[in-house]
């Protein structure tokens, strides 16, 4: 399936984008096309990023009745992207029916990953608004678990379980990891962090990389030394 480092681009409409993405010339970084950028700028931003030449990943988070993920699916597939996302939470059901909407009539689709639990939940929050009393850790397994058995390719989740989930679900189930920091960088809202060397050694696949290259002084050359860290 591939590694490499895919760019967060967090901005708030497309004339920001493109302003970023011409300061990296004939370089083509993997972009990550989130729901602010998509709300705002409309399914044309990922039809400008990718005649550009860029893969994307798009980062809409789906999690609906299985009839409505199935259609919504199909239109993603039709923009071409490379990648996309959905909630476990929604059901094995509703990630199959995900797969099939996904996957174009020459047996083409996006590689399709899936969230278990946010980062933002944690056990308490698990337990008093969601009901949920088991362990976190093994909530997010069962879910990775789940979405392999309904045909997904991978999670995303956190560099720091990313060993787990090769562990639970086998080394070609990808990890697709944000939380990604340089040792000199501030962190940020980010609370557990791994630098793209780290990453690297707990198996991440994709690491997911936004502020670190996008806010950096020189961002073409942050990319890069992520690429090397990540990569080499
Ligand atoms: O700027 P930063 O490197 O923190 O950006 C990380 C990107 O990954 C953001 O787009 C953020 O929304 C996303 N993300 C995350 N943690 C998750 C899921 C997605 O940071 N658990």
């Amino acid at each position: 399936m591939g590694r490499d480092v895919i760019v967060a681009c967090d901005f708030a409409n497309a004339e920001q984008v493109l302003n970023f993405l011409d300061k990296f010339g004939t370089k083509k970084p993997f972009i990550k096309i989130g729901m602010e950028l998509f709300y705002g700028a409309g399914p044309q931003i990922v039809k400008e990023i990718k005649a550009r030449g860029h893969k994307i990943f798009l980062d809409l988070k789906l999690h609906d009745i299985p009839n409505t993920v199935k259609k919504s699916m199909a239109v993603l597939s039709n923009l071409d992207v490379d990648m996309c996302n959905l909630h476990a939470a929604g059901t094995k059901a509703m990630m199959e029916a995900a797969i099939e909407g996904l996957t174009r009539p020459d047996g083409t689709r996006p590689i399709l990953i899936a969230v278990t639990q946010l980062t933002s939940t944690d056990q308490e929050s698990l337990e008093r608004d969601l009901l949920i009393k088991e362990p976190i850790d093994k909530v997010v397994m069962h879910y990775a678990s789940t979405a392999k058995a309904a045909g997904l390719d991978g999670v995303v989740c956190s560099p720091l379980e990313a060993k787990k989930v090769h562990e639970t679900c086998g080394k070609d189930f990808v990890t697709v990891t944000p939380g990604v920091r340089f040792a000199d960088n501030s962190v940020g809202d980010q609370k557990r962090v791994m630098t793209p060397a780290q990453a690297k050694i707990e198996g991440s696949d994709y690491i997911v990389v936004g502020r670190p290259i996008t806010a950096a002084e020189d961002p073409v050359a942050a990319y890069d030394r992520c690429l090397a860290d990540f990569l080499d």
